[in-house]
């Protein structure tokens, strides 16, 4: 049944499309939508004025949601559509959800199915499994975090960096993922014969499920993440001896010195957003978009939201529609 409404759209998903239409054709793509920070109680409204109305960037909403749909299909892509910024903000969201809510859900529908009153020992090595699994999950996760994608912030910020680059190689994706898949498989095989048997059954299930989201993020991660990453990293590269000239010459156009970062940022400014919105939308701290926004004020000489905004529109990083006037 899921097969079939997945593949009920031949064709790839566009701005135009309604999200309600699309949400219909598949569920998964809920995930994606709420870890953009979309809400529900989207209406009629397309995904362009959802992303619009929600400050999402709508080319890197619909790499990724035609990145989930194409399944198995999917393989390196095309990123110069795609915001860095935005896919980071997605993974964030993404780390956030597996160690705050899924495994955690797991864990619990684990405890439910399987008996511990009673000398149990296979129900006791399997939740020890378990725990070490989400424990080699959480370092992965941490590791991502605390390495490649403060690397990728330093760059937004307008940083060159140099990095190992083998930090940008995906690590551990493929040991977690057959770890997963051992898991369910020691359940389904050896698990002794009991009464709870739909119980073990919704624990298999949402081991499946987490399976599938796991390795979708390990593609996004490798196959958009990473070379949207590499074509950063050149863009900044590229940009050094400007800037450093420009320093020199001391004149300077203002909208070269802004980083991909402080872009988002007056976007999102132009868009409407407080600073709290910026934040939650880019996964930053308040301060840090404090920060960032006297930064913006300094280089291009404007102090108020309305000078932010005539700059965005003129320099193009906005259009009309998308300024709440
Ligand atoms: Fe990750
Ligand atoms: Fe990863």
């Amino acid at each position: 049944m899921i097969a079939i409404r997945r593949s009920y759209m031949a064709g790839q998903y566009k701005s135009t499309d309604k999200l309600s239409f699309v949400i219909a054709n598949d569920y998964r793509l809920l995930q994606v939508m709420s870890r953009f920070g979309i809400s529900l109680g989207f209406g009629e409204k397309t995904i362009m004025e959802v992303c619009r109305q929600c400050g999402v960037d709508a080319d890197t909403f619909l790499t990724i949601i035609n990145y989930v749909k194409d399944g198995a299909d999917n393989r390196p892509q095309r990123v110069e559509q795609v915001s860095v910024a935005s896919v980071l903000g997605y993974l964030k969201r993404t780390h956030k959800y597996f160690l705050g809510y899924l495994f955690t859900n797991i864990r619990f529908h684990l405890l439910n199915a399987i008996d511990c009153s009673v000398q149990n020992e296979i129900a006791f090595l399997v939740l020890k499994f378990f725990d070490e699994y989400v424990e080699e999950v959480r370092k992965h996760m941490e590791y991502e975090e605390s390495t490649v994608y403060a690397y990728v912030e330093k760059l937004l910020d307008g940083e060159c960096v140099s990095i190992d680059n083998s930090h940008l190689l995906s690590r551990h994706h493929e040991a977690i993922e057959s770890k997963l898949k051992e898991l369910k498989n020691l359940f389904m095989q050896y698990y002794p014969q009991t009464e709870n048997n739909e119980k073990l059954n919704a624990v298999i299930i949402s081991i499946y499920q987490a399976e599938e989201d796991l390795s979708i993020h390990s593609l996004v991660e490798d196959n958009i993440f990473v070379p949207a990453v590499r074509r950063l990293e050149h863009q900044t590269k590229m940009r050094q001896p400007v800037e450093e000239e420009t320093q020199n010459t001391a004149s300077s156009s203002s909208e070269e010195q802004l980083s991909e970062r402080e872009k988002e940022i007056v976007v999102c400014v132009a868009k409407g957003l407080s600073n709290k919105e910026i934040a939650d939308t880019l996964c930053l701290s308040v301060n840090t978009v404090t920060t960032h926004r006297r930064n913006i004020a300094r280089k291009l000489q404007i102090h108020s939201p309305a000078g932010i905004t005539i700059y965005a529109i003129v320099n193009k990083l906005v259009t009309l529609n998308e300024v709440i006037i």
